[in-house]
């Protein structure tokens, strides 16, 4: 029998959907909608002491285009919850006595020590299943140095980790990292030394949106003036990948994986790779909690098709497959093989060979590319480029 269930951090779900620290998290009616349709847990919308100023910014999200594809990713320029702790821990006990059986997890942000463990005092005692820390905001830690991430400074990551960990009596402790750093295991490696129980990898990329072509601003235009946005979503999906990867293979820390998760495929490159359970919150925003459907049957329909029992079984199954370039084996007869009866005659794959690549194909009079065997070296350009999934394959 194909179980969904799966363990984080000692914290048992009943699937490993959870929704992302988000404005879909902000309030408990949106959780409760979430949970009723069956989002296993999630992480509450990030907040901070009573009385922290949170000036937000409108516009605050736009949207990356590419070639009429709409919301490649998504910049925002969001700060963390309105709603400071105090009114945080009251809806976390109303959420958990509605609903048990789910996981909330409350996310903070702090500055002084003292901040870091009120918060994480105030929401454990109201019920909260386990702290996820923000060291990771790309519009900066509110307070002392704005624009810095917290999870930029590895000293500072052991430290602050330490402070949390210390006022967290039962619950455990999350902290949620930046990939924006030179080197991602040193991060997770300081949470590590610091005792945190896990990481969330990873959060949101700085970015910078774009230039609006008529007024040559850039994007999002706030009142003529603007500033870095977060990049989430799709493009910003291998990213998170290789960070997850990197930490599961390097530090031993169980790892919630976040940032480009759009459907259950994505979801399941992540478990693959070391993740315990998947965030979500782009694909929320865009499509709705009810996309919890296609991911539930999608995972189990996946996991039946490979011999998957358990969801932990693929928990970093894909990893032994990594490793560095100078180890990778030394492939020569590689070549494209173009299938006729797909291919659609669009030119692409020679152009693009032509000028990209080894110049390896020739179009015929119907416009068929014509594979040169003894100049293709097997690129994966032609592959790259093709608009039709599966016309070409590099064939050995
Ligand atoms: C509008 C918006 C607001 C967000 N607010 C928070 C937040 O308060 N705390 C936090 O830790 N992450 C926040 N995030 C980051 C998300 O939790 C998530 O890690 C990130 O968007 C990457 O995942 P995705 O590609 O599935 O969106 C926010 C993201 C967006 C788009």
């Amino acid at each position: 029998m194909t179980s969904l269930e799966t363990i984080f951090c000692g914290i048992r779900y009943e699937n490993p959907f959870i929704l992302a620290a988000s404005p879909s998290t902000d309030h408990p009616d949106m959780i409760r909608r979430a949970f009723d349709r069956g989002w296993a847990g999630a992480v509450l919308k990030t907040t901070s002491v009573p009385g922290t100023p949170v000036p937000l910014k409108y516009p605050m999200i736009s949207g990356l285009e590419y070639e009429g594809k709409r919301l490649l990713a998504m910049g925002n320029i969001d700060l963390i919850s309105e709603h400071h702790a105090d009114v945080v821990a009251e809806r976390i006990q109303g959420l958990k006595k509605e609903f048990p059986q789910k996981v909330v997890v409350a996310s903070v942000m702090g500055g002084k020590r003292e901040d870091w463990q009120r918060l994480v005092g105030m929401l454990e005692e109201a019920g909260a299943d386990a702290i996820e820390c923000s060291f990771s905001c790309p519009q900066g830690t509110l307070g002392s140095k704005p624009g810095a991430m917290l999870g930029q400074d590895i000293r500072l990551v052991e430290t602050v980790t330490s402070w949390v960990k210390k006022a967290a009596k039962r619950i455990p402790v999350v902290i949620k990292l930046t990939p924006q750093v030179s080197d991602i295991v040193d991060a997770a490696l300081a949470v590590k030394r610091g005792g945190g129980d896990g990481v969330c990898a990873s959060n949101t990329i700085p970015s910078l949106m774009g230039i609006d072509m008529k007024t040559l601003r850039p994007i999002p235009d706030v009142g003529g003036l603007s500033c870095y946005s977060g990049l989430s979503g799709p493009a910003i999906k291998p990213i998170t990948l290789r960070v997850i990867a990197e930490i599961a293979r390097n530090t031993g820390m169980q790892v919630t994986g976040t940032g480009g998760a759009m459907n259950w495929r994505d979801a399941v490159e992540f478990l693959l790779l070391g993740a315990r359970n998947v965030q979500f919150c782009t694909a929320v925003m865009r499509y709705g909690f009810r996309i919890i459907e296609q991911l539930t049957d999608g995972l189990a329909v996946f996991m039946e098709t490979h011999g998957f029992e358990r969801v932990e079984e693929m928990t970093g199954h894909s990893l032994k497959y990594i490793t560095t370039h100078d180890r990778l084996p030394n492939i020569t007869k590689g070549f494209s093989r173009i299938d006729p009866k797909k291919c659609i005659r669009c030119g692409l794959c020679y152009v693009a060979c032509r000028d990209g690549g080894h110049g390896a194909i020739t179009m015929k009079k119907s416009r068929l590319p014509v594979v040169d065997r003894e100049k293709c070296v097997g690129c994966g350009l032609c592959e790259a480029v093709c608009p039709v999934t599966g016309c070409i394959h590099i064939a050995f």
